[in-house]
């Protein structure tokens, strides 16, 4: 009898463990060494694996994505969430040249994991001309629906060359939805103007309709994440009304989502939706991206941060995200030994003293982090820019705190804005250094910065 009940008590604890590789922003600079078109400042030594200043040389693009294959050979399924291409302007690439990297790293993804799905979607770099995704179907989607639909299924195909948007059942009944959210990208000028670009967000809706009715579990993934960019301009990266729309619809179905994976911000970020009780109820999760690339415009430079992918772990049996291990690359010391490493960064269960991922586990997180100099906040801001070595305690003063506090607390504008005000005094000297950006960065337009992520 015991033993009885500790079986079923053992049986109704365990978890059916799965896991998922999300790897994102890989921006392979095919120029690298040559013409180094994404650079932004002199090499003076090109490292074999890249260097800071510059998008991802083909050999790392590659040595990525064979270190997943040895760490993880077997996962349920891999995430990729766009932004393939080089930062460069325009006059320097075209649609062919674009579409080429994407049938490039499909190859890869797909020579590599022969028998794994990806659920892949577009990034903002990914169009040409690069943000500019129309409203309607072109001919880069009908390419990426023809280069993934052994992925995505051919159920897919009419949502996909209609907006590049899905939503397909996996294996083990996780239901998933791949949005494109470049439509909604204040960078786009396509955009902005009509209510609802390609029919997206009435079809969202839809789709999280029926998945309560038929007692489904999501996992959202797609590129630009709702919310607050959390440090320049400090505005969401959607125009206001698809950024608020967006949530509302996913604050309507917080007992079917399970959790979001996104990309675009190149750093390693996440945020936590509250209900009005404050409780947390949808965790979103941003990436880090392969691409070790820093901006710098005008003299005024972005932080650099190390090459990196996420490995995640979760229930099969309702979707629930028990733990992540982030990976990544030390650049200089990899290059230094003219070798490939890839180190474990951290565990995040581990790493922020928590029992799973799951949305309450994050909002305590994110409680936690409210104070600037606690364990929990210092880590974070160390595993934003993927553990490169600088001087993070005094690199993040106190507005730089409050940026990144209500990025991860807030994801409306009004919401941020009230937050950031109350965390920060008039009294506070003015910011001298903000990640390694001049103070002068904060106010520029966030509409030009933003279109260089
Ligand atoms: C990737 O690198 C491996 C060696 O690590 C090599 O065997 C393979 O040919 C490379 N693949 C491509 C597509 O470059
Ligand atoms: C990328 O694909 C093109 C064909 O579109 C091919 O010529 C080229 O060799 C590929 N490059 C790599 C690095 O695989
Ligand atoms: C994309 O494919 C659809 C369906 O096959 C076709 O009707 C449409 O003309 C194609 N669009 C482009 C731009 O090739
Ligand atoms: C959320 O659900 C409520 C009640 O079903 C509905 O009135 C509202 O329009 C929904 N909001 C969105 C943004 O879908
Ligand atoms: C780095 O290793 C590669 C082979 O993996 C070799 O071709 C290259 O010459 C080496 N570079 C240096 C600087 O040692
Ligand atoms: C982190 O997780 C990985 C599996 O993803 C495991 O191999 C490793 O032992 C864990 N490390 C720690 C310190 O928990
Ligand atoms: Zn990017
Ligand atoms: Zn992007």
């Amino acid at each position: 009898m015991i033993i009885l009940m500790l079986i079923i008590t053992l049986s109704s604890v365990t978890a059916d463990v799965g896991y998922f590789w999300h790897v994102t922003d890989f921006h392979w600079d095919h120029t690298y060494m040559s013409q180094d078109l994404s650079c932004n400042d002199v090499v003076e030594t090109y490292g074999m694996y890249g260097d800071y200043w510059c998008d991802a040389p083909w050999k790392l693009v590659n040595d990525s994505v064979e270190a997943m294959k040895a760490l993880k050979p077997d996962p349920d399924f891999i995430l990729w969430t766009g932004d393939n291409t080089p930062h460069t302007s325009d006059e320097n690439v075209n649609f062919e040249i674009h579409d080429a990297i994407l049938g490039n790293i499909t190859n890869l993804l797909k020579d590599v994991f022969t028998t794994v799905p990806v659920y892949a979607t577009l990034g903002n770099h990914d169009y040409f001309p690069h943000n500019q995704f129309p409203e309607t179907g072109n001919l880069l989607y009908n390419r990426s629906y023809e280069r993934w639909k052994s992925w995505i299924g051919e159920e897919s195909m009419d949502t996909f060359l209609r907006g590049a948007y899905y939503t397909l059942k996996t294996a083990t009944g996780l239901r998933i939805v791949g949005l494109n959210t470049n439509l909604y990208y204040t960078s786009n000028k396509q955009t902005g103007s009509t209510e609802d670009p390609a029919g997206q967000l009435v079809w969202l809706e839809k789709v999280l309709e029926a998945a309560k009715v038929s007692n489904e579990k999501v996992l959202v993934t797609a590129h630009v994440p709702p919310g607050v960019n959390p440090t320049t301009g400090r505005v969401p990266w959607m125009y206001p009304q698809y950024n608020t729309k967006m949530n509302s619809i996913f604050m309507n179905y917080t007992e079917q989502i399970i959790g979001m994976h996104f990309g675009h911000e190149h750093s390693d970020n996440f945020r936590v939706y509250h209900d009005d009780a404050g409780e947390g109820v949808i965790a979103q999760f941003c990436a880090p991206s392969v691409t070790p690339w820093r901006y710098k415009f005008a003299g005024r430079t972005g932080p650099a941060h190390n090459p990196s992918f996420r490995l995640l772990k979760y229930d099969r049996s309702n979707g629930n995200l028990l733990d992540f291990t982030q990976y990544y690359m030390d650049l200089p010391e990899v290059n230094r030994n003219n070798q490939s490493e890839w180190k474990i960064e951290y565990n995040a269960t581990t790493a922020y003293g928590l029992v799973d991922l799951s949305p309450s586990s994050m909002a305590q997180l994110v409680t936690r982090m409210k104070t600037q100099k606690n364990q929990e906040f210092q880590s974070f801001r160390k595993f934003w820019t993927v553990s490169v070595s600088e001087n993070y305690e005094e690199l993040c003063d106190e507005k730089c705190h409050a940026g990144f506090y209500c990025n991860s607390r807030h994801l409306e504008k009004d919401s941020f804005e009230n937050c950031f005000n109350g965390l920060t005094t008039s009294a506070a000297p003015f910011s001298p250094n903000y990640n390694g950006l001049t103070s002068s960065l904060l106010v520029i337009c966030s509409t030009f910065v933003t279109q260089f992520v």
